[in-house]
């Protein structure tokens, strides 16, 4: 028995829902720590496809357990929204399958607009993080500033109408400052009591449901969102998301103690992709990107932005190894390589006049780096819906050989198409 915590390696968009959804046949509960609806994790079962945005890539499937954990910034609407969306394709979702933690924080539509505004505004001085404006990092200081609206709260209207005084005390003086309307108290009120019976049924005591799982011998597949170089601490910052998306905030997020995880898998692109702003040091902006973007269908599931693309970078994935305790990997579209005369991998950068085998850490440094490449060359077959390792072109086999020995991790699944039988099983991180 083993509990697997499944992280983005890169910027996201690395694969995770597909590998949270083939992985999750080997799950009981499959279980959201961080982020929120920025998230969006496509999964393709038998030519339908899911676009998951705040629900666990689990619920798709029958008899799974799904959790939003405290960790994650919840918007009550969009929730609403996506249930509604997802019974529409037929998945029947009902609080017997899925449980949300009671103190988890809500995003509500003054954190949606205050995101808009500061992004409007850092459009006109060049500095915006190009977020998906869906208000998590103003939900999260608000969390963090001890004055966020839980769900908890939607079953107490006695004590809600001082809590959202509490809240606009705070948003309102912001919102003068920046020149914007105020938001009155009765707006939120209704906001919140408008959605709370949809929401109450699936509140739970997470941390309860989960210790009585485990104990019950339970397997755990904890979800993650995002992609390590987007984590408050560890990312390109200031231009990541608003919280930790590396594996030890699995616990945290959810209440369930480090030890609970004995794996953790890292999501990995067999190239390198990014939307928004920020450091991207393998960028391709010529043909080589447009190959990327057009073979790799690289565009934002939420925003619908265009994503940006680029060579494999070893660097940030050998120190995504590092900071999540990456047992293995599951490498991704692999497949979108196919044709390629010659693949480039970055294994170093030169900074200032030195090589070095990091990312540093200030946005200066961040923003100077210099990639070094190594050349490889690349395969004419198809490796797309390959299902066994025999089936893949020798040249693609010593390209994974070879991103396995750069990143000091070994390739644990290896995904050739969006269809989640397309996937090759190597180690099954459930019975390591
Ligand atoms: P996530 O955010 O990490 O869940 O990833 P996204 O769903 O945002 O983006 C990954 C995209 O690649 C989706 O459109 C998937 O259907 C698709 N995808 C996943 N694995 C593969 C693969 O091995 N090959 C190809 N061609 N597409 C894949
Ligand atoms: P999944 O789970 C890729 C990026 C945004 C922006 C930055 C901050 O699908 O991999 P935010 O709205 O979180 O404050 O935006 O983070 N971003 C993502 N990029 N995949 C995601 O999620 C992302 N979620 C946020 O583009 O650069
Ligand atoms: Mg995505």
């Amino acid at each position: 028995m083993a509990n697997v915590v499944v992280v983005g390696s890169q910027w996201g968009d690395e694969g995770k829902g597909k590998i949270v959804d083939w992985l999750s046949e080997r799950a009981d509960v499959v279980v959201r720590f961080q982020g929120g609806h920025n998230a969006g994790h496509t999964l393709v079962v038998d030519g339908k496809t899911y676009k998951l945005s705040l629900l666990p890539s689990g619920v798709v499937r029958e008899g799974k357990l799904s959790i939003i954990g405290n960790g994650v910034v919840f918007d009550p609407h969009a929730f609403v929204a996506e249930l509604g969306k997802l019974k529409a394709l037929g998945v029947s979702i009902t609080p017997d399958c899925l449980k949300i933690a009671e103190n988890t924080a809500l995003i509500l539509s003054l954190h949606r607009e205050l995101d808009g505004y500061r992004e409007d505004a850092a459009s006109n001085s060049g500095t915006k993080i190009g977020t998906t404006r869906r208000g998590i990092g103003p939900a999260y200081e608000d969390k963090v500033g001890r004055r966020a609206i839980r769900v908890m709260d939607l079953a107490d209207l006695e004590t809600l109408p001082s809590k959202v005084d509490r809240l606009l005390t705070h948003h309102n003086a912001l919102r003068r400052g920046l020149g914007h309307d105020e938001v009155t108290h009765e707006a939120i009120m209704q906001e919140l009591t408008s959605v709370a019976d949809q929401i109450l049924p699936y509140m739970d005591r997470v941390w309860r449901v989960l210790d009585d799982r485990r104990r019950a011998g339970e397997r755990i597949l904890f979800e993650g969102a995002q992609g390590t170089l987007l984590d408050i601490d560890h990312g390109t910052y200031p231009f990541v998301t608003s919280s930790n998306t590396v594996a030890g905030q699995a616990a945290a997020g959810s209440g369930v103690g480090p030890g609970a995880i004995d794996y953790v898998l890292g999501i990995t692109k067999a190239y390198t992709t990014r939307v928004g702003e920020g450091p991207f040091p393998t960028e391709q902006t010529g043909e080589v990107g447009d190959f990327l973007g057009t073979r790799g269908r690289e565009f934002g599931v939420v925003t619908g932005r265009k994503r940006r693309c680029g060579w494999f970078d070893a660097v940030l994935v050998r120190q995504a190894v590092a900071v999540n305790g990456i047992k293995g990997i599951a490498l991704t579209k692999l497949d979108v390589l196919d044709g390629l005369d010659e693949i480039k991998v970055c294994t170093g950068y030169r900074l200032d006049g030195e090589t070095i085998d990091y990312l540093p850490a200030s946005q200066g440094a961040q923003a100077r780096v210099e990639p070094i490449y190594e050349t490889l060359q690349g395969w004419q077959d198809t490796t797309a819906g390959a299902r066994s390792w025999n089936e893949l072109p020798a040249q693609a086999v010593k390209y994974v050989r070879h991103i396995e020995e750069l990143i000091g991790a070994p390739v644990a699944l290896l995904s050739t198409s969006p269809e989640r039988d397309d996937t090759i099983l190597v180690t099954d991180p459930f019975q390591d």
